[in-house]
């Protein structure tokens, strides 16, 4: 019976997206295995029929190419009766009966589910890194320097008694703790959904593509703008916005002599110019219909690039999100450009996944 299985961190309450996506992702590659999740925990064990798979599942995708997975980590032992007495001499312990599975690791990092159970070990867990490294070190399963080049160890405390033990790869894996990365609400943001945009646009594009789609003097429309917190991130980077909504846009937003607002239906609006560089999305819709008009406006040349949520039904979230996107991929795979299409349940997002999908155009490929 194989013991390696790949830890998937998730949002609380996720879980059985987390899991209905890597039973797909891996069925398609050929990696069999099961799902195993408790509601509400934070996390999915996918278990693998067969160890030597193990690599192979952590490399199959990155995990940023993923929707649900905050990290993807390969484990590769567990300890089910941690005692308090020594740790530190259990997980050495637990490492040295397994085979080693790389020379060195290049940093390690000790974490637990993002639940309210969790934080009750977030404290230990940050003390016990210290000591954790230095015995790792003089033990030789680390470098002397932190390398982020290597793959990366990570101890997973599940709960005080039990811990999953296991890598990450670089290149494949998020280098945040926990897989999530926090950011700081500017205080003169109209609205806290303000961090949902930016962490779309600091995580799920490129320094390349942020550089592209956020051109200073570009022109962007934001359809359900109010109060105008992704509005504020846009104009922040120097963009011109028309932001449709009903509601009020922030005086001080309106203030920069950058804002346009259009108390109109965001489903009928059309750019004043007749395209922007960039189209944003908040509103609160059905996915299929929001998928729809994005696409309407991504075929017909009315914005170059798009950046979107997509709001999720109570069940099915995953089956949804899939549905939808297959039918805007269909549409765009049909046109002469190309595009890089992602779509990401990030940590500042709620019942919601973003989707950012950047145009490269034939000349420029
Ligand atoms: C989640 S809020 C947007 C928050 C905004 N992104 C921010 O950062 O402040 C959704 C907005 O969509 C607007 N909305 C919903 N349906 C709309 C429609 N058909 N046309 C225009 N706006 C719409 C609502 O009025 C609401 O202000």
């Amino acid at each position: 019976m194989s013991s390696a299985r790949v830890l998937a961190y998730c949002r609380p309450g996720y879980e059985n997206d987390t899991a209905n996506e890597l039973t797909t992702r891996y069925g398609e590659a050929s990696i069999f295995g099961y799902p195993v999740s408790k509601k509400n925990s934070g996390f999915v064990s996918y278990h693998l029929y067969s160890d030597n798979e193990l690599e192979k599942a952590i490399s199959t995708f990155d995990v940023h190419d993923s929707i649900f997975p905050r990290q993807l980590v390969a484990v590769f032992t567990s300890i089910n009766d941690v005692e308090k007495e020594d740790r530190v001499g259990q997980v050495l312990n637990a490492l040295n009966e397994v085979e080693k599975p790389f020379a060195h690791f290049g940093a390690v990092d000790v974490e637990y589910p993002d639940t309210e159970e969790g934080k009750t070990l977030a404290k230990f867990c940050r003390k016990f890194t210290v000591p954790l490294r230095q015995a790792l070190r003089k033990a030789g399963w680390l470098t002397a320097k932190e390398n982020s080049g290597k793959p990366k160890l990570h101890i997973f405390f599940e709960s005080f008694e039990i811990c999953h033990i296991g890598y990450t790869l670089p290149g494949f894996a998020s280098r945040d703790h926990l897989g999530i990365c926090r950011l700081k609400f500017p205080s003169d943001a109209p609205s806290r959904s303000t961090l949902k945009l930016e962490d779309a646009l600091v995580n799920m594009l490129s320094e390349k593509q942020q550089a592209k789609v956020l051109r200073s003097g570009g022109r962007a429309v934001d359809l359900g703008a109010c109060p105008g917190g992704w509005t504020y991130q846009l104009v922040k980077r120097g963009m011109y916005v028309e932001a449709i909504d009903n509601g009020l846009v922030a005086d001080s937003l309106m203030q920069t002599g950058l804002v346009e607002h259009h108390a109109a239906d965001g489903f009928t609006y059309r750019p004043q110019f007749g395209r922007v560089d960039l189209l944003v999305c908040d509103m609160i819709e059905q996915p299929d219909r929001v998928a729809k008009l994005m696409g309407d406006w991504l075929v017909k040349h009315w914005a170059t690039h798009a950046i979107f949520n997509l709001k999720l039904p109570m069940k099915q979230r995953y089956e949804t999100v899939v549905e939808a996107m297959t039918l805007l991929r269909s549409r765009l795979n049909a046109l002469e450009d190309a595009f890089a299409v992602k779509v990401r349940h990030l940590y500042h997002d709620r019942d919601e996944v973003t989707v950012t999908i950047v145009r490269t155009s034939k000349d420029e490929v």
